[in-house]
């Protein structure tokens, strides 16, 4: 039976790499059926639609969602991030970001390979907090990290299920313990408790800033990450940039539970400056359909995408879809 998929592209560069992912899907020989949902910063600017309960509602009853990048200068920061993505992400549950980094390190040789499983819910994003007697000088904002045992052990419980899948079954937290007492405390806990449950898996703990030295200095220590929303959205950039460039970096926000469409994005933004000249590399849209497919169960069409990716391809948005497609034919 056809997957079927809401297709969001969004903003920029976003419909083009979009547009380029399903034609490798389709090439790799899947069967689906998309639909386009006109959403984000362009379609704002329309009719002051965001994303309405009506149209989230809609999005319930597909099997995945497929974004391409959502944002446009004209519309403040903070507008469609909070009310299209952050809100996918709350109401769909999609509580976890998982993003593999595969890649040679500047001045490596050896390429390396891990991934972050970023919790997606919770932490600084929930936007606790507020500001009191703004615009004066005793102005006061303040910003809360909002955690729950329940968020925080549903997301360690998946990395340590994720460990168990792979070769070295090693799992790092990453947080930072030393000045977060209390939420620290909480991940600390729990990702010992929850250890205990999988004695397969090799374990270690990593302040946030020393992972970054690592992220940089040593990526092969690195099999499996969990960590924080937060420290999990700065890592990753970091883990994109030393994995071939954020052109190459691919996230699932998935619903494990399958309550609901889990959603699959690169990690790039809209690029607005380059938007429309057919020039943005597809690649990370396409690994990100990949990502879906692995979630569809179809493994040998994520892994023969993967493959075609593997070797750079070169020239126009269009050029190197379409090089990808003619690669991961049956
Ligand atoms: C990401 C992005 C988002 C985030 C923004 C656009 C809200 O940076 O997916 O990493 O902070 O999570
Ligand atoms: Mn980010």
């Amino acid at each position: 039976m056809a997957h079927n998929i809401a297709v969001i592209g969004g903003d920029g560069i976003g419909p083009d790499v979009t547009a380029e992912a399903i034609k490798v899907i389709r090439a790799a020989g899947v069967d689906i059926t998309t639909s386009e949902f006109d959403l984000g910063g362009s379609r704002y600017l329309k009719d002051g639609e965001i994303l309405s309960d009506e149209t989230l509602d809609e999005l319930r009853s597909f099997d995945c969602i497929l974004l391409g990048a959502v944002g446009t200068p004209e519309v403040p920061p903070g507008v469609i991030e909070r009310g299209l993505l952050l809100k996918m992400r709350f109401e769909l549950d999609l509580y976890i970001n998982q993003r593999p980094f595969v890649g040679v390190a500047p001045g490596g040789t050896e390429p390396h390979d891990f991934v972050v499983i970023r919790e997606n819910t919770e932490g600084p994003y929930v936007g606790e907090g507020g500001l009191l007697r703004e615009g004066t000088p005793h102005e006061v904002a303040t910003q809360g990290s909002f955690n729950t045992r329940f968020g925080v052990e549903r997301c360690i419980r998946h990395a340590f299920e994720l460990a168990m899948t792979r070769d070295r079954k090693h799992l790092t937290l990453v947080h930072k313990t030393n000045v977060l007492q209390f939420s620290g405390s909480l991940w600390q806990r729990t990702f010992d408790e929850v250890a205990t449950e999988y004695p397969q898996v090799d374990t270690a703990y990593n302040h946030v800033d020393a992972a970054c030295i690592y992220f940089v200095q040593d990526p092969h220590r690195y099999d499996v990450v969990v960590t924080d929303n937060l420290f999990g959205d700065i890592l990753t950039d970091l883990g994109g940039a030393v994995s071939g460039g954020i052109g190459l970096a691919s996230s699932a926000n998935l619903n494990p539970d399958r309550t609901g469409p889990s959603m699959f994005e690169p990690v790039h933004g809209s690029a607005p400056d380059i938007a429309g000249q057919n020039k943005a590399n597809p690649t990370a849209a396409i690994l990100s359909a990949a990502l879906m497919l692995d979630f569809l169960g179809e493994r040998d069409a994520a892994e023969r995408i993967r493959a075609a990716c593997a070797e750079a391809g070169t020239g126009s948005t269009t050029d190197v879809g379409d090089m990808i497609a003619a690669r991961v034919g049956n």
